[in-house]
């Protein structure tokens, strides 16, 4: 019989230090519960943003919008608002939300930019209402975005990215820039700010989906 070994102080130091990344994301002045959030006009907004660390170069390129990473989990959220406030960026927010809350973070038609950046695919197809591009979200997404504001995607998992383009056409959506290898593209230099994930497994083989999206609204 195998014994598998577990020292105890490795999973203690492991809680320990989850504890200490939430007690960060509290202490900070840019991260927030949605319950402490004031709702507002938000020019960037990016889903599911994991550390956030792809608004905290958007912010700092554009000092005059504001920007929030929204994430589900704030242990995630802190490691981008160290970086932010070690860069002095006083233009980008973290709040801890569920993408079904989105219309409680911004106003509704002040969205410039929605960015979806490497969502949960959820492959089972029971699961498919969880994903961030089901129609049911899209509908969500369009009361939020101003005249002219966009829905940006992008994607390593070719499946689901066709499945989102699909969604987004059956929805009466229009697909603008679109590239299966974002990184080989011509396409805007802001768009290829590297995710962690994106970061992360770049080097292994990852290629980038991309999709600009224009909601039903826009003409
Ligand atoms: C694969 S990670 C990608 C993180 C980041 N966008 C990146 O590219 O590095 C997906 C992220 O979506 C978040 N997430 C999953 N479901 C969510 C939901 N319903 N609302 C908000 N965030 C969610 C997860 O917590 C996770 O951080």
């Amino acid at each position: 019989m195998s014994i598998i070994e577990v020292d105890p102080t490795d999973f203690i130091i492991t809680k320990k230090r989850k504890k200490y990344k939430f007690a960060l994301f509290h202490n900070s002045p840019i991260c927030f519960e949605l319950e402490a959030w004031q709702k507002r006009d938000v020019d960037i907004v990016e889903l599911g943003a994991g550390t956030g660390l792809f608004s905290v170069e958007l912010a700092a390129r554009y000092p005059e919008k504001t920007v929030v990473a929204v994430d589900v989990k704030a242990d995630r959220l802190q490691k981008g608002a160290q970086a932010a406030a070690e860069r002095g960026l006083k233009n980008v927010y973290f709040v801890r939300a569920r993408a079904d809350q989105l219309a409680e973070v911004a106003n509704g038609a002040s969205v410039g930019s929605l960015w979806i950046t490497f969502p949960d695919p959820f492959p089972k197809k029971r699961a498919a209402r969880r994903r961030m591009t089901h129609a049911h979200y899209l509908e969500q997404y369009e009361g939020l975005l101003r005249p002219g504001g966009a829905l940006y995607l992008k994607h390593d998992n070719r499946e689901f990215f066709h499945w989102s383009l699909e969604q987004m056409v059956a929805s009466g959506w229009h697909v603008g820039e679109l590239s299966f290898d974002l990184h080989d593209s011509e396409l805007a230099d802001d768009y290829k700010i590297l995710t962690n994930y994106e970061k992360r497994w770049l080097g292994e083989g990852l290629v980038t989906n991309f999709v600009k999206a224009l909601p039903k609204s826009a003409a």
